[in-house]
Order: C-alpha cells, then sequence, then structure tokens
C-alpha cells in the first residue's frame, strides 16, 4: 500500500489509508458530504486521507473516539471549517467559540438546562405538538403533509416559547425559511474552507445566504433591545445571557455576543429535533409492527387520557425508537476538530493542524457494532443491550465537553412530540425511504408527504 500522508503509522489492524484524489472528494462535498467520508469508515477504526495538501483523520472506534475527544479534548479546537461555514449566522456563540470564551459560556447557560427546569419545560412542548395534531385532524383524513416542515413549526414553537419566553419579534415562518435558505449553500462554504479560498470569493447561493443571516441577526437584536428596557421581566435563557459575567473578569456579554448566542440556540435548537422527528415519522411507516408497540405503549401509560407531563418519563419504548431512528439518521451525521499539538491514537501521531473527524453517520452503522447495521430494530436501545455498548458506539449528541447542551431537552420534546401525534394519528409514506443528503444536519434529499389519517 503506499503511504500518502505524512502521518506515520505502525501496522496495527484496522487503520486504513484512503487514496482519493482531492477534487473528486471536493466535488463529493459540494453534492452531499456525506458521499466524501472514505468508504473505509464503515469498517475500519482510524482512517487518514488527505485532501489539498491537509491530513484529516476520521475515527469510528468508541475507545479511540474517547481517547482522541475526551482524554485529549484540550489538544483540540474546533477549526475554521465549522467557524466559516456556521460563523456568518451563529458568529461566536456556544456551538462555535472556543477555550475561555466558550467556557464562560457554557458555565452561563447551564442553569437553563438543568433536569429540574427541563421538566417544567413540558407543558409547552406538549401544547405545540397538540396544535399540529389539532391542525393535522382538522384537515379532510389522508391529506398529505410535508411533516418535515410541520416538525420544524413545531419544534420552533417550543425553542421560542420555552427559551426566548414566547414569540415578541419574531416571525417564526421568516425565520424558519432563513434557516433553510441558509443551509442550501452550506456545501459550498465548507469546501471553499477546506480550499482555504479568501472570505470575498463568490459561491451559488451566497446573497440569499447573507440575506438570511442579516434577516436573522436583525430579528434578534430587536428583541434584546426590548429585553434590556424591561430587564428582570422574564426568567429565560435571554435573562441568563443578559445577566452572565465572566468569572475572571466580570464582563458582560454585548448585544452582538448575546445575539450570537440566541442565534445558535435558534438554530440548533429546533432544525435537529425536527429532522430527527422526520425521520422517526417516515420509519414508523414502513415498519407497522413498530408502530403499534409505540402505540400500544402510549396506550398503556395514559389508559387513554390526553397525554400529560408525568408520562413522557415512563414512554421508554417510544424514547428507543427515537434513539434508532437517530442511529440511523443522526441529525449532525458528523463533527470535526482541529488538533492544536500532536497526540498518540492507536499508534498514529495525529500532527498539529490535522483535521479529526468523527463521522457518527458511519460510526453508527459500522460493521464492528452493530449487527445488521441498516436494519431499523428499537430493541438494540433497551436497557441490556445499551449497557452491553462501549457508551461511544451511539454519540448523535456528540461526546466529551463539547456534547449538546441540549441533549436532555431534544429527547424530551422528541418523545413528547412522537406521543401526542401518534396517540391520535396514523402516518403513511409511499414509495422507499429517501436518500439522506447532509447539509450540515442530515436531511432527506426530497420532501416527503405523507398522508394522516385520524386514529378513532
Ligand atoms: C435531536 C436533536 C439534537 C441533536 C442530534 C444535536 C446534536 C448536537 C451535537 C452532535 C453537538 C456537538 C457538536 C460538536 O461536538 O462539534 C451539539 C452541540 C450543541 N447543541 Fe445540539 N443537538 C440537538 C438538539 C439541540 C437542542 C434542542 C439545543 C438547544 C436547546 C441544542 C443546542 C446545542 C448547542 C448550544 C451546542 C454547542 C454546545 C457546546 O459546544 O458547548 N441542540 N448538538
Amino acid at each position: 500500500m503506499t503511504i500518502v500522508s505524512p502521518i506515520t503509522v505502525g501496522p496495527e489492524p484496522g487503520i486504513a489509508y484512503s487514496r482519493r484524489s482531492s477534487l473528486a472528494t471536493m466535488a463529493r462535498i459540494v453534492r452531499n458530504p456525506l458521499d466524501a467520508f472514505p468508504p473505509e469508515v464503515f469498517d475500519h477504526r482510524l482512517v487518514v486521507s488527505r485532501i489539498f495538501g491537509r491530513d484529516r483523520v476520521y475515527v469510528t472506534d468508541p475507545v479511540l473516539i474517547h481517547e482522541a475527544l475526551v482524554r485529549n479534548a484540550d489538544a483540540l479546537d474546533k477549526g475554521q471549517e465549522i467557524k466559516r461555514v456556521l460563523g456568518p449566522a451563529i458568529g461566536e456563540g456556544l456551538l462555535t467559540a472556543d477555550g475561555a470564551h466558550w467556557r464562560w459560556q457554557r458555565q452561563s447557560m447551564a442553569p437553563a438546562f438543568q433536569h429540574g427546569r427541563l421538566l417544567g419545560l413540558l407543558p409547552a412542548m406538549i401544547v405545540a405538538a397538540e396544535q399540529t395534531r389539532d391542525r393535522w385532524r382538522a384537515a379532510k383524513p389522508g391529506t398529505r403533509f410535508d411533516v418535515g416542515h410541520d416538525m420544524m413549526v413545531t419544534t420552533f414553537k417550543i425553542i421560542v416559547d420555552t427559551m426566548l419566553s414566547g414569540p415578541g419579534q419574531i416571525d417564526a415562518g421568516r425565520v424558519e425559511r432563513s434557516v433553510t435558505d441558509y443551509l442550501q449553500s452550506t456545501n459550498w462554504m465548507f469546501a471553499l474552507a477546506l480550499l482555504k479560498a479568501p472570505d470575498w470569493m463568490p459561491y451559488p447561493g451566497r446573497k440569499r445566504t447573507e440575506a438570511a443571516a442579516a434577516y436573522m441577526r436583525d430579528a434578534v437584536l430587536t428583541m434584546i433591545a426590548d429585553r434590556r428596557r424591561e430587564a428582570g421581566a422574564q426568567d429565560d435563557l435571554v435573562a441568563l445571557l443578559l445577566a452572565a459575567a465572566d468569572p475572571e473578569t466580570g464582563r458582560q456579554m454585548t448585544d452582538a455576543e448575546v445575539a450570537d448566542n440566541l442565534l445558535t440556540f435558534i438554530t440548533a435548537g429546533h432544525e435537529t429535533t425536527a429532522v430527527a422527528l422526520g425521520w422517526t415519522f417516515m420509519l414508523l411507516a414502513k415498519h407497522p409492527a413498530i408502530e403499534r408497540r409505540v402505540v400500544d405503549e402510549i396506550s398503556a401509560i395514559t389508559a387513554g387520557a390526553p397525554i400529560a407531563p408525568e408520562h413522557i418519563e415512563a414512554l421508554a419504548y417510544t424514547r428507543q425508537v427515537f434513539q434508532e431512528a437517530m442511529r440511523l439518521y443522526p441529525p449532525a451525521p458528523m463533527i470535526a476538530r482541529r488538533v492544536l499539538k500532536p497526540f498518540a491514537l492507536a499508534g498514529v501521531t495525529i500532527e498539529a493542524d490535522t483535521m479529526l473527524t468523527v463521522p457518527i453517520y458511519a460510526l453508527h452503522r459500522h460493521a464492528a457494532i452493530w449487527d445488521d447495521p441498516d436494519t431499523f430494530d428499537p430493541d438494540r436501545f433497551a436497557p441490556e443491550p445499551t449497557k452491553a455498548r462501549h457508551r461511544y458506539a451511539f454519540m448523535p449528541f456528540g461526546a466529551g465537553a463539547r456534547i449538546c447542551i441540549g441533549s436532555a431537552f431534544a429527547t424530551m420534546e422528541a418523545v413528547a412530540i412522537l406521543a401526542v401525534l401518534l396517540q391520535t394519528v396514523r402516518l403513511e409514506a409511499a414509495g422507499p425511504m429517501p436518500k439522506a443528503l447532509m447539509k450540515v444536519t442530515l436531511r432527506p434529499a426530497e420532501t416527503v408527504l405523507m398522508r394522516v389519517t385520524p386514529r378513532l
């Protein structure tokens, strides 16, 4: 085998060098970054590839992922690619910041995600799901809905009602369209970042992307100005951000920094959960026996009563279904880091400036971890098999210090939405499962319309 990378390795099993032309990889990134993963990531532990003169290391062994993202967390940062792709929309908010700037922001926001506080948000989550249910049930039975879109509307309402204390200045429809518009061109932005092309470089859809980012920022800045005037009026994430002070310097956030974080939460906090729910409904429509088990569980737990906050925790199988859907279709299909100082992984020295990637999509379908990896089987997430698996075999929310701050929020809201909707409606989809297309998140390549019929 010809070594195409300056990274030096010993002959350990499960390590591969991927030799692909940089140009072909770039074309795949623009089309669909999932297709740009080297094929070896589905059955090797560590894959080294080189793109435009820079090493990229893919890690798909849970033990090595722990070693990299947890034990060597200090040797990594988020890198320029993510900042280039998401920075114009969300600046240096919690998702994109590094070092001390990240740490104090995370500490400031953590109280909004404490378990007790999240439980208090369940009624708002259930109300949002009920509104969607009522809209569906008011239509003629068998009407086809764009369920992916309706999930965006539902989760958007939840994030605004729970974290920003209600809509105020935010035009939900326009923000949702802006998020979609923004994500349209992100693969181009990613490709240009890899090429280290200058920031002014044009790309298809650039005007639309910039207009979307500008609209969202304006809307949020107006809201912040209002909230500064009526300080103390509400107890929500905005209040936490306005009051936060850096423990070392006492500095408070500027309006631009508060805006970065609100935009981070508005985007990261609804789109991911919505796409995960869209995939879950499509999978259930293809697996009627599993759907039956979910509906039976809901009936058993509620005894036919409307879904209430105290039911959510008990809906264990429904939660397993959501986890298995995120295994097959992880809403964030890869995470990436830049290596700041060298460290070793499986005998390979990972040099500074290497891009380290965990292709979560491939990890979740890896031949050495999962039996029959492409099959939808929620029993994989029953307590026993879960205990027997390495913690980082399944990581839709990431791992280590940068793990998703909203993971419990997302799981709670997803189970609530599934329960409210599946209790009273059936969803059916014609045709096979759509292809998965990555545009930061993992969306179906085409719009899927599903027939919605009330359950009697
Ligand atoms: C199913 C839904 C969700 C999925 C799959 C998901 C996935 C992820 C992943 C993989 C990361 C880590 C990224 C990395 O390591 O580079 C992350 C970070 C983050 N997520 Fe989520 N997320 C979801 C829902 C949410 C929700 C509901 C919120 C907010 C309410 C949220 C806010 C964030 C934030 C702010 C970060 C950055 C955390 C940090 O770096 O400290 N996410 N998410």
